[in-house]
C-alpha cells in the first residue's frame, strides 16, 4: 500500500510517499532553518506560516518524484503530536483535506514513533523488540518497543532534551542555529578533557536523565572566559559538551537493554547524528555483543518518510482519525 505523509511538527516542512512502510519512493524536506537562523531559534508563528505556504507544492512534488498518481495512494498518515501547535496544524489540516479529498484512511502519527520508524527505513531486517534512544531538539528519552504500536517509555530527560543543550551552548559559542551540527563538527578537534563538564544523576530513577545542569555550566564556562576576556578553546568545549552527553545517554540504553534481555539497540532523532555518541555506542555495543542500528544522518532529523513508515505499522493495527482529529502540542507515546 502506498502512504502519503506529512511531516511538520517543528521547522521542516516534509512530505513522502512509502510503500508498505519500508520502501521509500520519495522523501521531499524543506527546511526553515535560514528563516530562524536570524532569531537563534525557531519563532513558532514564523514556521507556521512557512509550512502553510510551503505543504501544497512539496505533496506534489512528493507524487511526482515517486512517480505515483494521487489514484495510487491508499492512506494519509500525519505527526499530530507532539511539537509546535501551529506548525502541527499546518500538516493536519492539509492531511485532513488530502485524505477526504481522496477518500481514503488518516492515520495519525507520534512524532516520537516516527523518530524510531526511522530505524525500519534504514534497517530492513530489524523487528521489535528492541531498545530505542531517541534525542532531538525537543525529546530525549529511552522505550522499549515491544511491538510496531507498543512502544513504552523507560527513561526521559528531567528538563531540558540533548539537542536543546547542544544548540544553546552552540549559540553561546556564536556558531548559529541550530547548532547540534556545528557543534559535533567543531568537537572533532577538541580535547574532550579540557572542560569540567557535570554528569547528573536522578536519584531513585536510573534511566532518566537531565541536561539542564551541563547546559548552564557550559554556558557559564563561555560567559566567564568572555568576562575575563580569556580567549575560549571551542574545539575543546563542544568536545567537553559532546562527551558529557554522551556519557549520560549510552550508558543508561545499554543497561536498558540488559534488564529487558533485548539484543537490539537503535538510536533516533536529530541527535543521533552526532560522531561522539555514535562511536560510543559502537564500542560499548561490542563490548557486550548486542546488535546496534544507527540510522544515516539524514534520517535521523525530521523526515516525512518515518512518518509514511510508522504510519503503515499503525494502519495495520487499525489506528484511524476522522475529519475531528486535532493537532496536540505535547501527548506522551
Ligand atoms: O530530530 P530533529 O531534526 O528535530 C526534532 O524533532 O527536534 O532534531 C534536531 C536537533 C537539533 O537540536 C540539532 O541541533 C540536533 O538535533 N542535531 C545534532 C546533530 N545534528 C542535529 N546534535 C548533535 N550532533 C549532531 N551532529
Amino acid at each position: 500500500m502506498l502512504i502519503l505523509s506529512f511531516e511538520t511538527s517543528c521547522d521542516e516542512t516534509a512530505a513522502a510517499v512509502t510503500r508498505d512502510g519500508r520502501c521509500v519512493l520519495s522523501d521531499e524536506i524543506l527546511s526553515q532553518c535560514d528563516r530562524h537562523a536570524l532569531y537563534g531559534g525557531v519563532v513558532p508563528e514564523i514556521a507556521s506560516r512557512a509550512h502553510v505556504e510551503a505543504i501544497t507544492g512539496l505533496a506534489d512534488l512528493a507524487l511526482r518524484r515517486a512517480g505515483v498518481g494521487r489514484g495510487d495512494i491508499g492512506a494519509i498518515a500525519v505527526t499530530y503530536a507532539p511539537g509546535l501547535i501551529g506548525a502541527l496544524l499546518a500538516g493536519v489540516s492539509f492531511a485532513k483535506g488530502a485524505a477526504f479529498s481522496l477518500g481514503v484512511p488518516l492515520v495519525p502519527v507520534h512524532h516520537i514513533a516516527g523518530h524510531i520508524a526511522a530505524n525500519y527505513i534504514a534497517f530492513p531486517e530489524l523487528a521489535p523488540p528492541f531498545v530505542c534512544l531517541i534525542v532531538s531538539g525537543g525529546n530525549s528519552l529511552i522505550a522499549d518497543v515491544r511491538g510496531y504500536t507498543d512502544i513504552r517509555v523507560v527513561g526521559r530527560t528531567r528538563d531540558d532534551a540533548a539537542g536543546e543543550c547542544f544548540d544553546k551552548v552552540a549559540r553561546a559559542l556564536g556558531l548559529g542555529y541550530p547548532g547540534g551540527a556545528l557543534l559535533d563538527e567543531l568537537a572533532r578537534s577538541g580535547n574532550d578533557r579540557a572542560y569540567k563538564l557535570p554528569r547528573a544523576a536522578i536519584e531513585g530513577s536510573a534511566y532518566d536523565m537531565s541536561f539542564s545542569g551541563v547546559k548552564s555550566a557550559a554556558i557559564n564556562i563561555i560567559n566567564g572566559a568572555r568576562a575575563r576576556g580569556e580567549q575560549m578553546d571551542k574545539p575543546s568545549l563542544a568536545a567537553s559538551l559532546s562527551a558529557a552527553i554522551s556519557d549520560a545517554l549510552v550508558p543508561r540504553v545499554m543497561s536498558a537493554a540488559r534488564l529487558l534481555g533485548y539484543g537490539n539497540i537503535a538510536i533516533a532523532g536529530g541527535v543521533a547524528a552526532n560522531a561522539r555518541i555514535r562511536k560510543d555506542f559502537e564500542r560499548a555495543a561490542l563490548e557486550c555483543g548486542r546488535s546496534l542500528y544507527m540510522p544515516p544522518a539524514a534520517l535521523c532529523g525530521d523526515n516525512a518518510a518515518m512518518i509514511g513508515c510508522q504510519g503503515y505499522y499503525e494502519f495495520l493495527a487499525g489506528t484511524r482519525a476522522d475529519m475531528s482529529l486535532n493537532a496536540q502540542a505535547s501527548l506522551e507515546l
